[in-house]
């Protein structure tokens, strides 16, 4: 009988129900912060004398007739829709009040991974390409940020603060980037976080995706790529540096004016015995080559 007539007031009677400021009630915490499956308990008091208090909940209901506080007690709580209202009906005016829990039911991510998007293997040098993020069943997703960093550092973060759903939900975040030569061998990963507020866990509950490793592919360069001349004397030991920069790392071959002079396939040249003229070297890869000259004359 009771039970009916608690519902039949909070149906029919919503223009004297008052909430907040005017409410006679106070939630012990006001705001929760649960993660899923676990245990929940919160106090509500009356700050005068009270005819019925209890809790409306679809679990965890309760009421009592003869005490000024009720507890809202859940061993493990999985229901994502869960709403408590702690509820009053006073013998004075207002007669009756009632204050909704602000309840947040957090779940972390079952994964977060990180792939690139639009192209496998190396990239190349100057391109644009997308880096995918993906956070698996995380809840709620208004208070994710994920971040992205390059090494140690973050480059970017993506909130998603105009969702709304309570509930568990898949969602993802692209990264552009334009690789330079010093993207080679660089790492990005993506950490999906979760701001739950000053009654949250501290630190914040985080997921790091594991680190993407990227390959640039770049041509060969000199460092000074004009020619070089050298004068030497007779029997003067000559070093020719063709060493280059490049990814895959280039490969060398050597050209002289003098057909009888075998050259290895080595970056570096050593010889006390070259004899004038013009040598010139080619480092190549898959990307492309570039060729630099050396020009030996006799001191005069
Ligand atoms: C990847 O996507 C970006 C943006 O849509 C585009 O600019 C780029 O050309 C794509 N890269 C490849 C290798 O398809
Ligand atoms: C996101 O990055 C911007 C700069 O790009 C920074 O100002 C802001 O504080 C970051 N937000 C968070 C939540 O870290
Ligand atoms: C990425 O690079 C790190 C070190 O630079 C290495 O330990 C790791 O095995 C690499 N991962 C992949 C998938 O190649
Ligand atoms: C050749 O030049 C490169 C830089 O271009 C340098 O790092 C390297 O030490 C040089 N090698 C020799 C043997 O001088």
């Amino acid at each position: 009988m009771e039970n009916y007539f608690l519902k039949w007031i909070l149906t029919f009677c919503m223009f004297c129900t008052v909430s907040g400021e005017g409410c006679s009630l106070e939630l012990k915490p006001s705001r929760v912060v649960v993660g899923f499956g676990e245990a929940v308990s919160v106090s509500c008091e009356a700050s005068r004398p009270v005819r019925v208090l209890g809790w409306e909940s679809a679990i965890g209901a309760a009421h009592t007739q003869q005490d000024r506080a009720v507890q809202w007690k859940v061993d493990s709580l999985i229901d994502w829709i869960e709403e408590p209202i702690c509820y009053g009906v006073f013998f004075t005016a207002p007669r009756q009040c009632e204050e909704k829990l602000n309840l947040i039911l957090y779940k972390t991510p079952d994964s977060v991974t990180i792939s690139s998007a639009n192209h496998t293997g190396p990239m190349l040098e100057g391109k644009e390409y997308q880096l995918l993020c993906d956070v698996q069943n995380i809840a709620p997703v208004q208070y994710l940020t994920l971040r992205w960093y390059r090494g140690q550092t973050e480059v970017y973060n993506h909130s998603f603060s105009d969702l709304t759903p309570a509930s568990p939900v898949q969602v993802s975040s692209i990264l552009l980037i334009t690789p330079t030569k010093a993207d080679n061998g660089a790492q990005y990963k993506c950490v999906a976080q979760l701001d739950l507020g000053p009654e949250g866990p501290q630190p914040p509950p985080s997921v790091t995706s594991e680190p993407l490793n990227v390959s640039v592919h770049y041509p060969p360069s000199f460092l000074s790529p004009e020619a070089e001349t050298l004068d030497i004397g007779v029997g003067d030991e000559i070093t020719l540096n063709c060493t280059a920069t490049g990814s895959p790392s280039p490969v060398y071959s050597w050209q002289s004016s003098d057909p009888k002079e075998k050259m290895e396939d080595q970056p570096v040249f050593t010889s006390s015995s070259l004899l004038p003229g013009t040598y010139t070297c080619i480092s190549s890869n898959k990307i492309g080559k570039k060729s630099k000259q050396f020009i030996i004359k006799t001191k005069s």
